[in-house]
């Protein structure tokens, strides 16, 4: 059987398979560490259009990307549609493959101000600002949405379609309303109805946690493409895996070996990228998730938060995963994991 192809607006992928952005974890050596791991293409975590305008040092170095990482989105989020349209045109400039717009963030902070979810709750408003987004730059807009606000207001598909007469690219929906937050399941019927309604490819995204699930949802829901958030820090290697099954190929859990090589090159990435201290603190939080649920993890984590130095800490992570990785029970891969986040 031909295996089916996968484009999103201009972009011809390799599979349906998409790392979802993550503040604070999906910074620039993860994505290129998950772009050799075979995501299908990355995106930036959430950069402030206002910290854009005033080119705030934290800000500017949140939008860095290495070649490696392409395709490449970086997402940006306020509630001002001048600096959005500002902050889009800037992050052309900057040589990103297309600009991501978060209107999912559920967090007070970002919300009360008018951004993130809270932008969806008028669609025609968001159309008028998306318009002038798509209007200001050549490369593709394309936003990240949750179903609705609450369970009164699941407004969804008057978003999408707002944003397909704006000339958005795709749209990216999380199964859940803001008011759940990460609570409940992801709605994946509604996703699957959008889809079905959808001038505009849709991405669903929601509680993916195996590669088996990530398959199922594409084919069950007839999405364009699924992103993989939290079950990417639990199994790295889960974008491997489901374009492996795509393609009708049987592939085995990742082997101690596997892990071996992947720490290797996250050490790698993660002390070029960062200073010693910064690298140390990305370094323990990563094992701390990768060793989630595996016999010993929680031994392993207290000696991960404790050795001081960086050849030490990330040799005892090797042989904790050359042992560990050698259990083939992995169902505790299936728990929920991590609940609260930006989208
Ligand atoms: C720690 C954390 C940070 C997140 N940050 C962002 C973000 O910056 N931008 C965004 O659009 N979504 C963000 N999200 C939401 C994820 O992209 C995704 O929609 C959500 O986690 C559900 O997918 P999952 O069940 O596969 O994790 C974040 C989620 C988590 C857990």
């Amino acid at each position: 059987m031909a295996v089916p192809q996968t484009k999103l607006g201009p972009f011809q992928v390799e599979h349906p398979f998409i790392l979802a952005p993550m503040a604070g974890i999906t910074n620039s050596p993860f994505r290129r560490l998950m772009r050799r791991m075979k995501s299908a293409l990355v995106v930036s975590e959430l950069v402030s259009a206002n910290g854009i305008e005033y080119m705030g040092q934290k800000t500017l170095e949140l939008l860095k990307f290495h070649e490696e990482e392409r395709l490449i989105g970086l997402q940006i989020f306020g509630e001002n549609p001048e600096r959005l349209v500002g902050a889009t045109r800037y992050v052309e400039k900057l040589g990103a493959d297309f600009v991501d717009l978060n209107l999912g963030c559920p967090v007070p902070k970002v919300v009360k101000n008018g951004a993130g979810s809270a932008m969806c709750r008028d669609p025609i408003s968001l159309g008028k600002t998306l318009a002038e987004m798509v209007k200001a730059v050549k490369v593709p807009v394309t936003i990240k949405i949750r179903t609705g606000w609450d369970s009164e207001s699941r407004n969804a598909l008057d978003v999408i379609r707002a944003a397909a007469d704006a000339g958005v690219g795709w749209v990216a929906v999380h199964g859940r309303t803001r008011a759940q937050g990460y609570s409940g399941k992801a709605d994946w019927d509604f996703i699957g109805d959008l889809k079905a309604k959808s001038p505009i490819p849709i991405i669903g995204n929601g509680d993916i946690l195996t590669a088996e699930d990530a398959v199922h949802k594409v084919r069950t829901y007839g999405v364009d493409a699924v992103l993989i958030g939290r079950g990417a820090l639990r199994n790295p290697f889960i974008f491997e895996q489901a374009a492996a099954l795509w393609r009708g190929e049987v592939r085995p859990a990742p082997q101690p070996e596997d892990y071996v090589a992947m720490l290797g090159a996250q050490k790698q990435l993660l002390h070029e990228t960062y200073e010693p201290r910064g690298a140390m603190l990305h370094s323990r939080k990563f094992l701390a998730w990768y060793s989630a649920g595996f016999p010993g993890s929680s031994e392993f984590r207290k000696k991960v938060f404790s050795i001081p130095d960086p050849d030490e800490l990330w040799q005892v992570a090797v042989d904790f995963f050359r042992e560990s990785s050698k259990s083939r029970n992995l169902d505790f891969m299936r728990e929920e994991f991590l609940m609260g986040g930006h989208g």
